[in-house]
C-alpha cells in the first residue's frame, strides 16, 4: 500500500479482507464503495466540502471526455514515457480532479509495456468519487497536496495539472532523480473566452519558476485552437477559475453565447528531483 497514515505518517496496511487499511498505531480507514480512501486528517479544519463541487466536476468530466483537451493529455503521456526509465514506475497525480489525465496516463504507460503503480489525490471528495468509479485499477485518495499521505522519496513521477503546487511537499515525496511534471496555462490559453468575459482581457503571465529541491529541465509548449458550440461552452466556463471571479455582467454575456473560438495552450514544465 502506497498511502501512509494521515495522522501519524506510518505505512498503511490492508486489513479486514482488504476492506480497510490501518497503520501500526491502530488508525484505520475504510475504502468507500467506489474504492477510494478518505485520508484528510481529522484534526485539521477543512470546509465542509473542500475543492471543486459537484457542478464543476460534472462540467469538467463532460468537457474532458469529449476530447477537447486530448492534445494536452497526449503531451503529458509522451513526456512521462520519455522520462520514466523504471519498468514499474510509481506515479502520483496531485490534484487529479476526476482523473481524466490520471486514467489516460495509466493506459499509455501500460501500453508502453510498463507496469505502473498510479495514484491520484484531490481534496474534492466529489472529484475522487468520480475518478475511483471510472478507473478501479487506480488508487485514489481524498487528500490535500499540502500534506500528502504518501511516504518520503516514494514516487518516480509527480504530475500536477492546474492544481495547487506545494514545492516542499512535492520534493519530499519524489524520489531523488525522479521527476515533477507541472502543467501551467500558456499566455493566450482561453483568450477567446476572456474576450467575452472581460472588456480588457489580459494574457497569462509566463514564468520559469524554480522550486527548491528540483532542477528545472525544460518547458514543453502545447498549443491548439478550440471551436465550441452549445453546452461545451458553458462546461468550459464552469471548469475555469473565471467561473467564480467574473463579474455578473461578463458571465451573463457568456450564458448567451452559443459558439466560441479560442486559443488554448498548456506549458509542461519538467523538473528533476535533486539528490540530497
Ligand atoms: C483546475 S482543477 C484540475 C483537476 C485536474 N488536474 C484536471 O486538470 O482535470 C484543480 C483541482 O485541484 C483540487 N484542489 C484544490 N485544492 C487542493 C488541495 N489543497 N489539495 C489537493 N487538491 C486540491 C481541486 O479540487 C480540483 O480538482
Ligand atoms: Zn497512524
Amino acid at each position: 500500500m502506497y498511502f501512509s497514515c494521515p495522522i501519524c505518517n506510518k505505512q498503511l496496511y490492508y486489513t479486514n479482507c482488504n476492506h480497510s487499511v490501518a497503520c501500526e498505531n491502530g488508525h484505520s480507514f475504510d475504502f468507500a464503495k467506489e474504492g477510494y480512501l478518505y485520508l484528510l486528517p481529522p484534526n485539521k479544519k477543512h470546509s465542509h466540502a473542500p475543492g471543486d463541487d459537484r457542478e464543476m466536476v460534472t462540467a469538467r468530466r463532460r468537457f474532458l471526455s469529449a476530447g477537447y483537451y486530448q492534445l494536452f493529455s497526449d503531451a503529458l503521456n509522451a513526456a512521462s514515457c520519455r522520462l520514466l526509465t523504471n519498468p514499474v514506475p510509481v506515479v502520483l497525480d496531485a490534484g487529479c480532479g476526476e482523473g481524466y489525465y490520471t486514467e489516460r496516463l495509466c493506459a499509455t504507460l501500460q501500453q508502453s509495456g510498463r507496469q505502473p503503480e498510479i495514484f491520484g489525490c484531490d481534496i474534492s471528495k466529489e472529484a475522487i468519487r468520480r475518478a475511483a468509479k471510472a478507473a478501479p485499477n487506480i488508487s485514489f485518495a481524498v487528500a490535500s497536496s499540502f500534506s500528502l499521505p504518501v511516504p518520503t522519496a516514494s514516487t518516480d513521477l509527480l504530475t500536477d495539472v492546474f492544481a495547487p503546487v506545494v514545492p516542499e511537499e512535492f520534493a519530499r515525496v519524489t524520489k531523488p532523480g525522479g521527476y515533477f511534471l507541472l502543467a501551467v496555462p500558456s499566455a493566450r490559453h482561453l483568450f477567446g473566452l476572456k474576450e467575452i468575459l472581460y472588456e480588457k482581457p489580459y494574457e497569462n503571465e509566463e514564468k520559469d519558476t524554480e522550486y527548491t529541491g528540483f532542477q528545472f529541465l525544460e518547458r514543453i509548449p502545447v498549443r491548439g485552437k478550440l471551436s465550441l458550440t452549445g453546452q461545451a461552452v458553458q462546461d468550459l466556463f464552469a471548469m475555469t477559475p473565471y467561473f467564480w471571479k467574473t463579474p455578473k455582467e461578463g458571465s451573463e454575456k457568456l450564458k448567451a453565447v452559443s459558439n466560441l473560438q479560442t486559443e488554448i495552450g498548456f506549458d509542461f514544465l519538467v523538473y528533476k528531483r535533486q539528490s540530497t
